[in-house]
């Protein structure tokens, strides 16, 4: 038995905050944020707007996708490093918005591979039996870690929340997954970090290491399933800045018109950055049936994993 998914959706809040607009609180400014990231604006959460709230409304538009009801799922999944609460989980808040059974629910953390790690699990349990489908969420409220006065952090992220419905298929849908971690320089991209309660990063460090692990990411992917990057229709890379997605896929030789690109609306939004920029391709008609569609993260942790799948 595989897992396929059969609906995909997503939310992002309604306030937009341009990149000019930030400027007027910190110094940086739209043409450095640009140049350095390819970020033009970024979504944040209104005040009432909870990381469960965001997800249960990616996860409805997921199942309205599926043509299920909530009630036919088996397990939900959120990945997410800004739950509301340490418990209940989101997960089980969510389950509990969107009215689902009283069935297994958790949170997942692994930081910016979180939806992929999330894919992971649900299709390992549809694949090895133990359920027939599952939601997978990634939902992420990623203002509330920021330092709002550090112009080298706060211009990246943004709020959002992305779904994915599996099913039990015949054929696959997921081809293959693997997940990576490598906890040795906690260091480098963590929160709180020592100093403060906020999300610290060592941009440099950081960026050479997402390119190298996607990369790594990327060419596992392709010969755990005989392929070439010629195979690939589209690549989603896990949305942090337009540099690295075009450094990366250079490296994988994938062309650029044959990448999934959000971070300029998105930014970074964690977990939810893949199924955003899945469910957006999914809608606007780019991904169709029989197309091969690769998947690659890399996040805090160290984490990267990457997902291959037939749509
Ligand atoms: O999801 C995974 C987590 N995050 C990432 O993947 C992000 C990875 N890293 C990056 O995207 C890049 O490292 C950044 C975009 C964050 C920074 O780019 P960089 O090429 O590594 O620049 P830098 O950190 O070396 O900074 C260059 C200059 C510095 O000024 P000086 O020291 O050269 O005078 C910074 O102070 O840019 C300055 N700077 C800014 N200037 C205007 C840093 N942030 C800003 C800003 N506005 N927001």
């Amino acid at each position: 038995m595989h897992s396929r998914i059969a609906g995909t959706g997503s939310y992002l809040p309604s306030r937009i905050l341009t990149n000019s607009e930030l400027a007027r609180s910190v110094d940086t400014s739209d043409e450095w944020i640009r140049a350095m990231t390819g970020i033009a604006q970024r979504h944040i959460a209104g005040d009432g707007e909870s990381t469960a709230d965001m997800a249960a409304i990616a996860a409805k538009e997921a199942l309205a996708a599926a043509g299920m009801r909530a009630a036919e799922i088996d397990l939900i999944i959120v990945a997410t490093i800004t739950p509301d609460l340490v418990f209940p989980t989101t997960a089980a808040t969510v389950q509990a918005q969107i009215g689902a059974r009283t069935v297994g629910c958790f949170d997942l953390s692994a930081a910016c591979s979180g939806f992929v790690f999330a894919l992971s699990m649900a299709d390992g349990m549809i694949a090895s039996g133990k359920c027939r489908s599952a939601l997978v969420v990634g939902a992420e409220r990623m203002s509330r870690l920021l330092d709002w006065t550090e112009r080298s952090t706060c211009v990246l992220f943004g709020d959002g929340a992305g779904a994915a419905v599996l099913v039990a298929s015949e054929r696959p849908g997921v081809r293959s997954t693997s997940l990576h971690a490598d906890g040795s320089t906690p260091d480098v991209l963590r929160a709180p970090s020592k100093r403060s309660p906020y999300l610290h990063m060592e941009g440099g460090a950081v960026f050479k290491f997402a390119v190298r692990s996607l990369v790594e990411g990327g060419q596992e992917a392709l010969q755990a399933n005989g392929m070439t990057s010629a195979d690939v229709d589209w690549l989603i890379p896990h949305q942090a800045n337009l540099r690295i997605i075009e450094a990366s896929a250079k490296k994988l030789q994938v062309d650029a018109s044959h990448v999934v690109v959000t971070v300029d609306h998105h930014a970074n939004t964690s977990a939810a950055s893949i199924p955003l920029a899945l469910d957006q391709a999914v809608r606007d008609g780019r991904i169709r049936r029989g197309h091969n569609v690769l998947l690659l993260s890399v996040g805090g942790g160290f984490t990267w994993a990457s997902c291959m799948l037939e749509w």
